[in-house]
C-alpha cells in the first residue's frame, strides 16, 4: 500500500515499480478509482479482472477462477465467454452479506 498526500509521487512510484515488475515477467494489471459518485460496484476490480481475462489464456483463467468463476462473472460478464465453469447466468451482485463475503 502506498499512501501520501496528493502530488507526493504515489502514481509515479507505482508506475516505476510496475515497469520493473514487467521487465521481470510479471503481469501488471491496473484498476483506477473514479473520484466522482456513480462508478459501478467494485469498479477498480472490474478493470483489473477485465484486463486479466484479456491477457490470459482460457486454461489459465479456468485454473485460477475455479468454482469462484460464477461469482466473479457477476462483476465481469465476459468471463462467461471464456470459462466453462460459468455456464449458468451470473448471479446478480447481491447486497446480502454472504454474497459480499463470497465476492471478497
Ligand atoms: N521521484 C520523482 N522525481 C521527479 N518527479 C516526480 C517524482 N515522483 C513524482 N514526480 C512528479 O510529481 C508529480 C506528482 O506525482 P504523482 O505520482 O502524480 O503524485 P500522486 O499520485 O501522489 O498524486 C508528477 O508530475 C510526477 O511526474
Ligand atoms: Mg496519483
Amino acid at each position: 500500500m502506498i499512501s501520501g498526500e496528493p502530488g507526493i509521487g504515489k502514481t509515479h512510484c507505482a508506475e516505476a515499480l510496475a515497469d520493473v515488475a514487467e521487465d521481470q515477467g510479471a503481469l501488471v494489471l491496473w484498476g483506477r478509482c473514479h473520484e466522482e459518485a456513480g462508478a459501478p460496484p467494485y469498479w477498480p476490480w472490474v478493470q483489473i479482472l477485465r484486463a486479466y481475462v484479456d491477457a490470459s489464456s482460457l486454461d489459465e483463467v479456468r485454473l485460477n477462477m475455479g468454482t469462484a468463476a460464477k461469482d466473479i462473472a457477476a462483476l465481469v460478464p465476459e468471463l462467461l465467454d471464456s470459462s466453462h465453469h460459468a455456464q449458468q447466468a451470473p448471479s446478480a451482485i447481491a447486497d446480502s452479506s454472504p454474497a459480499r463475503f463470497r465476492t471478497f
